[in-house]
């Protein structure tokens, strides 16, 4: 059957205290709705209809994409009445799927046995008995166990209130059934609203048959109502990725201290220490070694590379055996080549280094290539920038830079050339040729040190 997916996301989410939309509040650095959308794609639907209402505006922009029809909300009179507005632009003999924007993590295989179980007639819910039921809407069942309806917590009894099933709002129905029931909802309730849920009734009294599928994995069907949820979600979330890389062989650890917000491919026998962030697209080769504290984004590392702790990496692309850290900084355009040290409270951007080329401390290299082998001392620094344009700074193999220098670019030390140590280098140093550039030193014989007066 022809499927139809109504993603629900006009509402405010008040308890957010949040200047942004809820459903753009992220989950492992991607908004809710992207991850329900995702998942919406994954069931290959005729159309993905995402009801918006507060920010629509911003919603829309944060997650357009040509495959999505947006339908607009203007005031939240509840999910039936959310429903209906999509209702038009449904295939008339396709089934509807109604999914919320701030229920991130539900599970995809749960919606396809829901799917299929729902058939061609059918009404599905997909329901769950979470620890705390409050706030929830209940299944209603007879004393044969077939569900009659759905109450809602505020317009409960007592009794109601004592049943731990509950609705998740997940629900399918034919669309054709759904053009029967949306436009004679009443709002006769505690809200005022006109609830979805009151379909299962309907379904109940036309004779369609209503499936309840009960998940366990209740965690994956609650909502984000505040930042409380939020973290929980995202915790949920994480574990769930770190599962997936512990389960591929990668070693986390503490599977409870790492962050992927994006994706992380690693290959055999890589170790990745507590507290790191992933974001982006990070590729670790094989034997990779990340310490702690560590940062990396949009990065390829080559076999047996290894990053000490605390170091931040953005835009790199690493070869093979590469030291790097502990405080080092790579910032985009970086491109290290196998065999290189990138050492402590070393900066690099848009510079790329041959192979066992070494920065080992405290250094600025922007804007510059490095020859293979060469060694640049402690305190250098590639004078890029003159407050108008960049320039390049050019080291050629095996040079060595002594400390403390300043590389005035643009400027180019010849291969095999040495700088001599607190130079300050303006013009070109050729190809093994010293080239030295500091205030010569005195001796003063006889110098008495200043004494303090005595009193
Ligand atoms: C709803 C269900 C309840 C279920 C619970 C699960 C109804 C009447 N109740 O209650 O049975 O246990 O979810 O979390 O369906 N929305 C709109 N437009 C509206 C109203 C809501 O788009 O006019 C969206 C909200 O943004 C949200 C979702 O629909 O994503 C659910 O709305 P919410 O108000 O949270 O419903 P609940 O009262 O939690
Ligand atoms: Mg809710």
């Amino acid at each position: 059957m022809k499927l139809d997916i109504v993603i629900l996301a006009a509402g405010q989410g008040t308890r957010m205290q949040s200047a942004l939309p809820k459903v753009l509040h992220p989950i492992g650095g991607r908004p809710m709705l992207a991850h329900v959308i995702a998942t919406a794609r994954a069931l290959q639907p005729e159309g993905i209809h995402v009801v918006v209402g507060h920010g629509a505006g911003a919603v829309r922009s944060a997650l357009g994409a040509d495959d999505i029809r947006w339908v607009t909300q203007a005031e939240q009179l509840g999910t039936g009445h959310a429903v209906a507005q999509a209702l038009d632009g449904l295939q008339p003999d396709a089934r509807a799927l109604v999914l919320y924007g701030d229920v991130p993590l539900v599970p995809l295989d749960e919606l396809q046995q829901l799917l299929q179980k729902a058939g061609s007639q059918a009404l599905g819910l997909l329901t769950a008995c979470p620890a705390d039921a409050t706030g929830y809407g209940r299944i209603l069942r007879d004393s044969e166990g077939l569900v009659t309806g759905i109450v809602e917590h505020k317009d409960a009894s007592e009794a109601q209130r004592r049943i731990g099933e509950v609705n998740t709002g997940i629900l399918t129905a034919t669309v054709a059934d759904l053009r029967g029931w949306l436009p004679v909802l009443r709002n006769d309730n505690r809200q005022r609203e006109y609830y979805l849920t009151d379909t299962v009734a309907m379904a109940v009294a036309d004779g369609v048959p209503v499936i309840a599928q009960l998940t366990t994995r209740a965690m994956e069907v609650q909502g984000v109502n505040d930042r409380r949820q939020q973290a929980e979600q995202e915790r949920h979330f994480q574990r769930q990725q770190a599962a997936r890389l512990m389960q591929a062989g990668v070693t986390l650890l503490d599977p409870e201290r790492f962050d992927l917000r994006g994706r992380l491919s690693a290959g055999h026998d890589v170790v990745i220490d507590v507290n790191c962030v992933f974001e982006g697209e990070v590729v670790l080769g094989d034997r990779v070694h990340i310490g702690p504290g560590c940062v990396l984004k949009d990065c390829v590392l080559g076999d047996d590379s290894r990053v000490q702790a605390n170091s931040v990496i953005e835009g790199a692309r690493i070869g093979r055996e590469v030291a790097i850290g502990p405080f080092a900084r790579l910032r985009p355009g970086t491109r290290l080549a196998d065999g290189v040290r990138i050492g402590n409270f070393v900066e690099t951007k848009n510079a790329d280094f041959g192979s066992h080329s070494k920065a080992s401390h405290l250094s600025y290299i922007g804007d510059a290539s490095v020859g293979r082998d060469a060694n640049i001392g402690a305190g250098t620094i590639t004078c890029n920038y003159d407050g108008v344009r960049k320039s390049k700074t050019t080291i050629g193999e095996g040079a060595f830079i002594g400390s403390n220098t300043a590389l005035v670019a643009p400027v180019t030390v010849g291969d095999h050339a040495t700088v001599g140590a607190g130079s300050t280098i303006t013009r070109d140093v050729p190809d093994s040729q010293l080239g030295i550039a500091r205030g010569k030193q005195r001796n003063i014989e006889g110098w008495q040190r200043k004494q303090p007066e005595q009193d």
